[in-house]
């Protein structure tokens, strides 16, 4: 009788089938990871050829990742990292942002898109439009705190104020001076704006979001912007007269800037923390300095300062809270070529230079409709090798 020997299990259990059990085991252990890395890294999907969501939660959890900012609520990539510890920032688009005004607008939104989400998959902020005042869009800005306002009564109704922070992220275009750091002062005609922006910020205990990029500096004039200033290179640094402390880099000085603004308008109990920054490692013949060479440099020894847990001069206490921009390059961004290569990895999951941050994008999964999924030990098998060489 052949039967019960096709069907039934055999025990013991062969060689292979044990050595698969192991490296599931071993591998949910390196995906857990003891200690994530603290960068957080923007993951914006303004492209046609990214890999889906599922494959992306591969990616950033091999990486031990775990925090990622979005520009929107896709209900794909937030369900593709349900029960996985990875915290998010999701984001409402300034093309939205009026609407939310309307506190059943809000409310509805925050059924549909964050509610749901609640706790399996952790959002921690929401941003309410980005850059609004590199705009010249009178309508959203005027509209922008009543939308964050209405936002956070329909999180209070459901009692979620406090876990979800609400707040919006700035471009550095908002600053009318920023040099020395001490004397940062907002411009002109956003000060109006920002005044009461900032007091809801301090009555939501939300953080300040800014958008840095040093980059733009040395690109705009690469002759007098000293590169080992704007990519964290030994350099003697200089110094806030003021203030007397000595500035190393230039993100640190953007950062105290800003500091110095929101205590200018009253306020000293306001975090300030980094939505993007990065640097483009492709561009035009007339963008200085987009090279892999200096975008891995810029990243490199960011990524050392923020495992440091270093503040900047003003706030030596207080860690920078960084997200990297971005994930991948993206195909899809309009402007200079720069905008489209300040990638971490492109599309098929190479790294664009190397900076010691290792990820694992596994090849397909059944998301993605015609081709063959891999059989998950398949797929095991080749991260934990890939981990185990890399
Ligand atoms: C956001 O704006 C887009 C474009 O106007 C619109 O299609 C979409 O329905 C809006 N979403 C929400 C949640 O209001
Ligand atoms: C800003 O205003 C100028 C002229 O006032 C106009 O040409 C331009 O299209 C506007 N830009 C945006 C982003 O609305
Ligand atoms: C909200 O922001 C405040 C201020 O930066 C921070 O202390 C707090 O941890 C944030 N809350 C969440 C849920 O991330």
């Amino acid at each position: 009788m052949a039967m019960p020997e096709q069907f039934g299990a055999r025990w013991p259990p062969s060689s292979c089938f044990c050595i698969v059990v192991l490296l599931v085991l071993l591998t949910d252990q390196v995906l857990r990871g003891a200690e994530g890395m603290s960068v957080g890294i923007n993951y914006g999907q303004i492209a046609d050829d990214l890999p889906s969501p599922r494959r992306v939660s591969w990616l950033l959890r091999s990486m031990q990742v775990s925090k990622v900012k979005l520009y929107d609520a896709d209900p794909y990539v937030l369900s593709a990292f349900l029960k996985t510890d990875v915290e998010f920032v999701v984001g409402i688009g300034n093309e939205n942002v009026s609407a939310m005004v309307d506190p059943a607008a809000a409310q509805a939104w925050i059924q549909q898109h964050v509610q749901p989400y609640l706790p399996s998959t952790r959002i921690t902020c929401i941003t309410v439009g980005n850059e609004v005042f590199k705009g010249n869009d009178t309508a959203l800005k005027a509209n922008l705190l009543p939308a964050m306002q209405s936002v956070y009564q329909a999180l209070a109704a459901l009692g979620l104020q406090g876990r979800v922070n609400v707040t919006t992220a700035h471009s550095l275009d908002i600053m009318g001076s920023s040099y020395p750091p001490s004397a940062g002062a907002f411009r002109p005609d956003v000060v109006p704006y920002m005044q009461p922006i900032l007091g809801f910020l301090s009555m939501a205990r939300s953080p300040f979001l800014i958008n840095c990029y040093p980059y733009f500096a040395y690109k705009a004039d690469p002759n007098s912007v000293p590169l080992e200033y704007v990519l964290f290179q030994p350099n003697p640094g200089v110094m806030d007269s003021n203030t007397k402390l000595n500035y190393d880099n230039m993100l640190y000085a953007q950062i105290d800037s800003v500091y110095a603004a929101i205590q200018a308008l009253g306020h000293t109990d306001i975090d300030v923390k980094i939505s993007e920054t990065g640097w483009p490692s492709r561009g035009d013949p007339d963008e200085a300095g987009a090279t892999p060479e200096y975008a891995g440099t810029y990243i490199g020894n960011l990524l050392q300062r923020i495992e440091m847990k270093q503040g900047t001069p003003l706030r030596p206490s207080v860690p920078i809270d960084v997200y990297v921009f971005a994930l991948f390059n993206e195909n899809l961004k309009p402007g200079p070529a720069s905008e489209r290569n300040y990638g971490l990895f492109y599309p098929d999951g190479r790294p664009v230079y190397n900076v010691g941050l290792r990820g694992y994008l596994p090849p397909m999964d059944e998301s993605e409709g015609t081709r063959k999924a891999v059989p998950l030990f398949a797929l095991v098998t080749i991260a934990w090798i890939t981990l185990l060489l890399s």
